[in-house]
């Protein structure tokens, strides 16, 4: 079998593992084919931009891969997969990957040829600049030569995690909605800076180099955030005075609450 992969759904996802792999990795573009039933001309723009085929039915796309990457939406997928499998798409059995929210290996499993191996998996967007993280969960007939193959695609966009499949509500309530969420804490920072007199453009910057400064001293030195925390708050200083002021806005249990709040929702998503 070749070394193909099929990308279908080439929306915002699609793009940014594609983009990622390509742009940011060198990823062969000729290794690449997607297909969207996306009507206008931008989607097939990007795809012509990157180099990548383009196939106007999946079951095109889908025939002459190895690996299938489902980047639709998760109430687009049972229908798309039924699809192929009647189509005869799918009877070579590829690898089948799927990003969607919710959608659980049963029910992949259930809509692919007998013995088809399947991968569920769990990007987020910084995969389209190289800091991406993806989780991955094997279902029943993907061994780990299927989990290395899904590895080649994940691995050059970020960093690569195993999990088993019951975390998925979870990861997906925290590390692919989690952007969102860090995008507004980034907004309201700044807006703090320009209260305080801050050129807007200066503010924002601060608050990004700063926000990614502190993520990466929590990676790198591996040590508690608290214990971190301690060492910023001099007795009687600004930081402390500052904390108060957002322990006092309730900032734990609102953030904690939104992720939870994403992981219920991701949770009904498939259904
Ligand atoms: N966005 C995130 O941050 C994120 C993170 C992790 C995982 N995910 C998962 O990634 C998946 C894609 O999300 P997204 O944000 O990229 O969605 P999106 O921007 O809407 O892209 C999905 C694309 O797939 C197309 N499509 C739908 N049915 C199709 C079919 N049968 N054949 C070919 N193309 C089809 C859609 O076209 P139409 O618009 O015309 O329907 C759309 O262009 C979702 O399942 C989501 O749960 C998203």
């Amino acid at each position: 079998m070749n070394d193909k992969l099929a990308v279908i759904g080439f929306g915002t996802m699609g793009q940014a593992i594609t983009g990622g792999l390509v742009e940011a990795a060198g990823y062969p573009p000729e290794r690449i084919v997607t297909s969207d039933k996306a009507k206008g001309p931008k989607a097939r723009a990007r795809a012509q931009a990157l180099g990548i085929g383009w196939e106007a039915h999946p079951l095109e796309a889908v025939k002459q891969s190895q690996a299938v990457l489902l980047c639709v939406k998760p109430k687009d997928l049972g229908a798309l997969l039924d699809g192929l499998r009647a189509s005869g798409a799918l009877d070579h059995k590829p690898l089948v990957v799927s990003i969607a929210a919710g959608v659980d290996l049963a029910f992949l499993q259930a809509r692919v040829p007998e013995g088809t191996p399947v991968i569920r998996a769990m990007p987020n967007t910084p995969c389209s600049i190289r800091m991406g993280t993806t989780v991955l969960a094997p279902g029943l007939h993907a061994g780990d030569e299927h989990l290395a193959v899904a590895r080649t695609y994940f691995e050059p966009l970020g960093a690569v995690l195993d999990l088993e499949e019951h975390h998925f509500d979870a990861v997906t309530g925290l590390s692919a909605s989690g952007p969102a969420f860090i995008f507004v804490i980034l907004e309201a920072l700044a807006e703090g800076g320009v209260q305080c007199g801050l050129p807007r453009a200066v503010a924002l910057e601060l608050a990004a180099r700063m926000t990614l400064g502190a993520a990466s001293m929590v990676l790198q030195t591996g040590r508690h955030p608290a214990a971190l925390k301690d060492e910023v708050t001099t007795p009687a200083g600004c930081t402390i005075a500052g904390l108060l002021a957002l322990e006092d806005g309730r900032i734990r249990s609102v953030l904690a609450r939104g992720v939870e709040r994403a992981a219920q929702v991701a949770g009904g998503l498939g259904s």
